[in-house]
């Protein structure tokens, strides 16, 4: 091996030891806030960077643990969630908030980042509320920008919220003051993304610990920041 590609790993390897010092969050595991519990699952795999099947396992057995009577997802996609929660927690009202089908990106207060434009312009979104619809009576999908979406239209607050929109600082940002400001009693945020890929999301969530003083933990083997209120 030369010396110059020898100078590229390290350099890369610098990079990934500094990027992975902003993962400061304190680890805990599925079994510190859930027990176990029986669950269904449906579409296992999904697209690259979507939930893995533990990460979609640990959020709805969050969802059961807890008995949570209203769920709000900020960015639901094909719905793959969404309908799990929903088939797992036949009473749950259901919310979810994405682009409308068709959106104009001048529209939105903040530009897309690339990797957000693939699944935004996506031609499955929603699929899944279709393919599964004898779960999807409780689903109610709203349509707009979350960063500028009216939560005044909600008569309630949600016991869990899924934050999992665009992953640009300022989007993690808004949807994450919005989230606390919609959260239950004991309520609880969960933010997929939280990974050395997605820094935004790390800034973002370190932003808020700092803001409103509170307590966000990251869940072993996942990609998940956990807040309860
Ligand atoms: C990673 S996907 C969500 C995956 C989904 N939560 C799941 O578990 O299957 C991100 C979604 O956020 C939506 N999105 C991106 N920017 C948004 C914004 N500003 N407002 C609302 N939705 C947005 C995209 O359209 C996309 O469907």
């Amino acid at each position: 091996m030369n010396l110059i590609k020898k100078i590229k790993i390290l350099y890369k390897l610098l990079d990934q030891i500094y990027k992975s010092k902003n993962l400061s969050l304190k680890k805990i595991s599925l079994a510190d806030i859930s027990s176990p519990t029986n669950i269904k699952i449906f579409e296992t795999v999904d697209f690259k960077g979507g939930l893995t099947l533990e990460e979609l396992s640990v959020i709805i057995s969050i969802s059961k643990k807890y008995e949570c009577k209203n769920y709000l997802e900020i960015g639901s996609f094909r719905g793959r969630t969404a309908i799990n929660i929903a088939a797992n927690n036949k009473d749950t009202d259901i919310h979810t908030i994405d682009l409308p089908q068709s959106f104009e990106e001048k529209n939105l207060k903040f530009k897309l980042l690339d990797n957000d434009t693939v699944q935004a312009k996506h031609e499955d979104r929603n699929y899944f509320f279709y393919k599964y619809k004898e779960y999807n009576k409780n689903i109610t999908n709203h349509y707009g920008d979350s960063a500028t979406f009216d939560y005044n239209i909600f008569n309630h607050k949600f016991d869990l919220i899924f934050i999992d929109g665009s992953h640009k600082y300022e989007n993690v940002v808004i949807d994450s003051e919005n989230a606390i400001n919609n959260l239950s009693k004991k309520g609880i945020i969960i933010w997929h993304d939280y990974s050395i890929q997605n820094l935004d999301v790390v800034k973002a969530i370190n932003h808020i610990i700092k803001k409103y003083k509170i307590k966000i933990y990251s869940i072993k083997n996942t990609r998940f920041a956990f807040y309860q209120s």
